[in-house]
């Protein structure tokens, strides 16, 4: 069993904090089907602090764990004051991101344009360390570029302050989501630092978790998980030596729904079938002739809509699957 501070994770997978996608919903959807800690969406600090309704939603981190909130900024003081918030919410580890590549946050000297100032990431990390009555934990990418991978120099100066763990996704931050994850990395990490080394990239199957599960304490997932939970389920039941069954396109429709009718109950109908455009999909991927309805979904407009296309394309599969 892992342990991050004093949180026990008692189950092998974690999953990654995807913005826009791991909400209240996504959390506890993850949880049911046998998540080990779930990371929320990375949150402003000055959001965090000057709560308008939106981030206030995004604060509610009640009756699910274990749980873990994402803070992102680039100043010492900012992210202090967040983290005094986060001390009341009813989350059990606050996470630094020191990994977000995309240009709106790097501008503002945050997310993965911290790893390029290890002295002033330092100093983020000890001053939330300061205030925070929650473990801290780190998520990074391998460096900026591919000519400063200096990730493992700064995790151990963040070992050092006083972090509970560090997520490493293996990528740079120029190479954005492109080439493959190295792993390489990862199994440096753990061999030199002492607290738990979460490895994050690139894991979409059984076959990729067992590759790379001795390469660090954890494993942690984003894009595999997309329309495909069952895989948590199916690493557990690796784990635990029992039968995985085949999931039916029933259950993955039957999740579907669910997901969304969860969603439309947290955000509205409009918001929630919004966004499930994009990630309803993926509950079809490598179902038989999914394509027509992945377009469907990716254009629907109302639950009720979302109900049709898979009664019909429930009728169209048949026993073809
Ligand atoms: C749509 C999307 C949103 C993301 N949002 C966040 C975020 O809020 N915070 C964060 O640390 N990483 C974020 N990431 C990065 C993922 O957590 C993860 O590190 C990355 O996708 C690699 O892991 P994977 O191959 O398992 O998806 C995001 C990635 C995607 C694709």
């Amino acid at each position: 069993m892992l342990k991050i501070g004093n949180v026990k994770i008692k189950k092998p997978v974690i999953v990654a904090p995807l913005a826009g996608i791991s909400n209240d919903t996504y959390r506890k959807l993850c949880l049911e089907f046998g998540a080990g800690l779930v990371c929320g969406e990375m949150i402003s600090d000055k959001a965090i602090y000057y709560q308008n309704k939106k981030t206030l939603a995004m604060l509610d981190f009640s009756n699910h764990h274990p749980s873990s909130l994402q803070i992102f900024g680039s100043d010492p003081k900012t992210m202090a004051n967040a983290a005094r918030v986060v001390n009341d919410v009813d989350c059990d580890i606050l996470d630094i991101n020191m990994g977000c590549p995309v240009n709106k946050v790097i501008k503002t000297g945050a997310g993965a344009a911290l790893m390029k100032d290890e002295d002033l990431a330092v100093k983020i990390t000890e001053e939330v360390i300061k205030v925070s009555k929650k473990p801290v934990t780190v998520k990074m990418r391998l460096g900026y570029d591919s000519k400063h991978l200096n990730y493992l120099s700064l995790a151990k100066k963040l070992e050092a302050v006083g972090v509970s763990a560090i997520a490493l996704h293996a990528r740079s931050r120029s190479q954005m989501y492109e080439g493959q994850a190295n792993w390489e990395h990862i199994k440096i990490l753990h061999e030199n630092l002492k607290i738990p080394v979460i490895g994050n990239g690139d894991i979409k199957t059984l076959t990729d978790y067992i590759n790379h599960k001795d390469d660090c304490d954890a494993i942690m997932i984003g894009r595999g998980l997309l329309g495909n939970p069952f895989l948590i389920q199916e690493i557990n039941a690796y784990e635990k030596k029992k039968e995985f069954k085949v999931i039916s396109y029933q259950e993955k429709f039957k999740v579907l729904l669910k997901h969304t009718y969860q969603l439309i109950k947290l955000k509205g109908e409009d918001v929630a079938i919004k966004e499930m455009r994009g990630i309803g999909p993926h509950y079809l991927n490598g179902l038989y002739n999914s394509s027509v309805y992945k377009t469907k979904i990716a254009h629907m407009n109302s639950y009720k809509e979302l109900k049709e296309i898979l009664k019909e394309y429930e009728e169209y599969l048949g026993d073809k699957q």
